[in-house]
């Protein structure tokens, strides 16, 4: 028998997109229970689930060691992965945004400097409006670095919009909305076909025809 193995994000997200995969019929119930194992098998379905950290999925999926796997559109466009984008999940959904304290007004006559985790992304978006940038690449807790003077602004993933507020920054644009979507390896794509493409169908909820993506 053929395995389908995929890469789940680890954490909330991931937790929902086990349900949809549950639902779409592809239950693997040694993954509900608790411990701390990260690959979970279910040979009557023919899956094997990994927990992954979630800005890792693009790669396993990328050179194979899984098949398929959920990432988030953010992940996709900063690593741009050579993989197949075949469905959007329509959860995990956010925005990319610049951000900064709420006085801040842009000095075109400056360098921008502009915190983030996601350096490609920003650049792409201020090349296009032709606006000099300093990219001061951070791992975590943005939001910190308006605050301190380390940044003019930030671009980062907002959600709710708590973690802005409560910091006294607000938004000023949206880059691009992001949701999970459903990736492939190429090479599986084509081995694999069947079962990954009715996969993708199942989750999608769609038709054949109205599968979003690059293949
Ligand atoms: C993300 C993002 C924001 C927060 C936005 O952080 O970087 O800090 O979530 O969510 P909200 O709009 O609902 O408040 P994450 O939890 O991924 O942690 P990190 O970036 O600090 O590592």
């Amino acid at each position: 028998m053929e395995w389908v193995n995929i890469a789940l994000p680890k954490g909330r997200l991931g937790e929902k997109v086990y349900q949809m995969f549950k639902q779409a019929g592809y239950a693997c119930p040694a993954i509900e229970e608790e411990n701390r194992k990260l690959v979970f098998e279910n040979p009557e379905a023919g899956v094997r689930y990994f927990w992954v950290k979630p800005s890792d999925v693009a790669i396993y999926v990328e050179r194979g060691a899984a098949d398929v796997g959920v990432a988030g559109k953010d992940i996709l466009l900063e690593y741009v992965p050579d993989v197949y984008e075949l469905a959007d999940l329509g959860v995990g959904k956010c925005r990319m945004c610049v951000a900064g304290k709420k006085d801040f007004r842009d000095d075109r006559s400056r360098t921008l400097r502009v915190a983030t985790k996601f350096p490609r992304i920003a650049r792409n978006y201020y090349s296009a409006v032709s606006r000099d940038i300093d990219i001061i690449k951070l791992n975590g807790s943005i939001e910190l670095a308006p605050l301190l003077g380390l940044s003019d602004v930030i671009v980062d993933i907002v959600e709710t919009g708590r973690t802005l507020i409560e910091n006294g920054l607000e938004p000023k644009e949206t880059i691009v909305d992001i949701s999970a979507r459903f990736i492939s390896n190429k090479v599986s794509y084509k081995f694999k076909n069947d079962a990954i493409r009715r996969m993708a169908q199942c989750l999608a909820g769609l038709p054949e025809t109205n599968q979003g993506g690059s293949v």
